[in-house]
């Protein structure tokens, strides 16, 4: 992955410190850009991910910032802006997935869902988007899920709260590409089931059931979204705007 499309922006992945947000920190930072990673309380796997950056020659730095918070959010960029320079290329990918059952979910797990999926997304690009377009370039891609597209079954009870979060990550994408357009792109990506943190507690039964109903049989890895989060940031995808990408080892065929 020696190409360097990247070279001389910057960028800021939100949750970057883990999973998803580790592979695209080092992905970006393969093609030459400077990268931002955004953790909120792993600082040992932010820094992990920083130093893995460097130790392949790349620019990174690490950010404590709660992206459900528009002051943090707003200081972390502050703090990028000073280091690294303006912020080019923007992943919005910190999420939580809380599983609660349907009819006992409390407005709480609600709204934590919705504070740091929907609200962080909306805090990162709102900052963001001004000197996206005072300079004439932004490249922005939201990850939200395929369970923001389509109900799965076979955990649909559990996580109502998760994917309404993601499914209005998919408008907020579309919204946002036709009113910050042309000087700013604005994709997303929706991936099915990635091997992380956050499905390291999905049973072998479920996992199972679910690689069972996947053409490709098998969850996908971290690096699998991160080149397609690369390749919606570089010029290679330069007329794609306001869509959202499935990812999902053909689990849901939505049209
Ligand atoms: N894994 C999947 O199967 C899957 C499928 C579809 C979509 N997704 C989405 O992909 C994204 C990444 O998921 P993942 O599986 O990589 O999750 P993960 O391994 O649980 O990592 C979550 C990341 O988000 C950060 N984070 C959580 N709350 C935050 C907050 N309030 N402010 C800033 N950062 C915060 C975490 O930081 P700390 O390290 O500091 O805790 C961590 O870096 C999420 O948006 C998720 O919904 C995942």
């Amino acid at each position: 992955m020696a190409d360097r499309e990247l070279e001389g922006r910057t960028a800021l992945v939100t949750g970057g410190s883990r999973g998803i947000g580790r592979a695209i920190c080092i992905r970006l930072a393969a093609s030459g850009a400077r990268v931002a990673v955004n953790y909120a309380a792993d600082r040992r796997a932010a820094e992990y991910t920083r130093d893995r950056i460097r130790e392949d020659g790349g620019v990174a730095e690490i950010y404590l910032a709660d992206v459900g918070d528009r002051d943090s959010t707003s200081a972390m960029f502050d703090a990028v802006e000073r280091d690294l320079g303006p912020v080019d290329l923007l992943v919005t990918n910190a999420g939580i997935a809380r599983s609660a059952d349907s009819l006992t979910m409390t407005a709480e797990t609600w709204h934590e869902i919705m504070r740091v999926n929907l609200d962080g997304t909306f805090h990162a690009v709102w900052r963001a988007k001004d000197g996206m377009a005072a300079r004439g370039f932004g490249r922005i891609v939201c990850i939200s899920s395929v369970l923001g597209l389509v109900p799965n079954p076979i955990t649909a009870e559990r996580m109502i709260a998760y994917g309404t979060s993601k499914a209005a990550v998919v408008g907020f994408v579309r919204q946002c590409a036709a009113g910050l357009g042309p000087a700013v792109r604005v994709n997303g990506v929706a991936p099915g089931y990635v091997a992380t943190d956050m499905t390291a507690d999905v049973s072998d039964e479920a996992h199972a059931r679910l690689t069972a109903a996947a053409a490709l049989r098998r969850f996908g890895r971290s690096e699998e979204i991160a080149e397609l989060v690369h390749f919606l940031l570089s010029e290679r995808s330069s007329f794609t705007t306001g869509q959202t990408h499935i990812a999902d080892g053909g689990y849901k065929f939505v049209p």
